[in-house]
């Protein structure tokens, strides 16, 4: 690996002219200041899933700054959720001479062609938030502890049932509560991580009575949302209300991954469900994940009751810092180099901390940090 570094620090031209490459994009701006190790000549691919959830176009966005900011060129690409959308744009930043590529795969398994062609030019691949599994070719994985998202996502689950208190105490409440789980795309490797850090928190309150999963759909298979989509989301839950929740059987909560599965589940609940429009009026207990605004706003109504706040302004910075160190030819800093293994090799990661957003908590977290105005969670719409 640090040989790899170590070429992408002796200058990109010569490393562009080893795989046959030069002369593309970034190079042909300046293929003789490239060799001298001009910044400004470097171009970094970002490619980034879909725009379709906030969260990944404040990543792109900050990725997109933070490198120009440190004097690179950039080419951002969205894929729009389709995978051979995303394979092509990653081609087509190889093919214009791409130095570094930052990728957030949507199918974490679909990538292993373009990541060949990227090592056979000597391009490092950072892994952004996603893992890219079943490829030697992954250099540095940026992301959250994600299986930690998991736990914090059960314990917001708990505290809303009352079963512990805000501090992760056991309070002694013994239910029995009626829960449904919803898991996240089974292609994303973050979903079985979430779901792993959540299920090992569950499953003792489960398997002491405490908890009851009434639909018996208790595998991450069965609970899987494909591609994270909110419609999706909605009808599994209609679907559940209506198998499930018809004669008398109520249900307390809700295990949800992300914010815009959690409000298809809300949506449902209000609707068929007619589960009452706010926690206090009888809405079950909805977890989520990301702050999206539109959440946001729900838990300051009092209608979603938790979220996951991942700082993506932190990400896109940590990520910034490690490619930086990579075109720079010096080893990137890992905090964790066991925990992810791609099926490959274990890939070497910076894993950052994630806090849970309750309603009393939505002032400190996030307005007080700059991340969401007062006006955006009072309207619940991005400024
Ligand atoms: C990310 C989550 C996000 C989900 C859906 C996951 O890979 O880690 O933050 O909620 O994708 O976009």
């Amino acid at each position: 690996m640090k040989k790899k570094y170590a070429l992408a620090a002796l200058g990109l031209a010569g490393v562009l002219a080893l795989a046959g490459c030069g002369g593309g994009g970034a190079g042909a701006a300046g293929g003789g200041e490239k060799a001298s190790g001009d910044k400004g000549d470097l171009l970094i691919g970002v490619s980034m899933p879909t725009q379709t959830s906030e969260r990944w176009i404040a990543d792109g966005e900050a990725v997109q700054d933070g490198l120009e900011e440190a004097g690179y060129q950039v080419e951002l690409q969205y894929a729009g959720d389709d995978i051979p959308t995303q394979g092509q744009q990653i081609d087509q930043m190889i093919t214009k001479g791409a130095d570094l590529l930052i990728i957030a795969a949507i199918d974490g398994t679909a990538l292993s062609s373009q990541l060949d062609a990227a090592a056979a030019a000597n391009i490092p691949v950072i892994s952004y938030d996603r893992l890219i599994r079943d490829s030697e070719n992954v250099d540095f994985y940026v992301t959250f502890d994600n299986y930690k998202v998991g736990v914090q996502q059960a314990t917001s689950l708990l505290v809303g049932l009352g079963v512990l208190d805000q501090d992760g105490k056991d309070t002694g409440e013994k239910g029995p509560f009626n829960i449904e789980l919803f898991a996240g795309s089974l292609d994303d490797n973050n979903a079985h991580f979430f779901w792993q850090g959540a299920m090992d928190t569950l499953q003792p309150y489960i398997d002491e009575g405490v908890l009851t999963v009434p639909s018996g759909q208790t595998d991450i298979e069965q609970a899987a949302i494909l591609r994270w989509q909110q419609e999706t989301a909605q009808k599994r839950m209609e679907d559940l209300l209506t198998s499930t929740y018809g004669r008398g059987t109520k249900l307390d909560g809700v295990l949800s991954p992300y914010d815009g599965i959690s409000r298809g589940i809300i949506t449902a609940l209000q609707g068929t469900g007619g589960l009452g429009a706010t926690i206090a009026d009888g809405l079950p207990i909805v977890t989520g994940q990301d702050a999206e605004i539109g959440s946001i706003a729900l838990i300051d109504q009092g209608v979603q009751f938790a979220s996951i706040f991942k700082d993506t302004r932190k990400l896109a910075e940590q990520s910034v810092v490690v490619a930086e160190d990579m075109l720079e030819g010096e080893e990137p800093e890992a905090n964790d180099t066991e925990t992810y293994d791609n099926g490959v090799k274990v890939v070497p990661s910076y894993l950052l901390q994630s806090d849970i957003v309750y309603k009393d908590n939505i002032t400190s977290l996030l307005v007080d940090s700059g991340y969401w105005t007062q006006a955006e969670v009072d309207s619940g719409v991005a400024e």
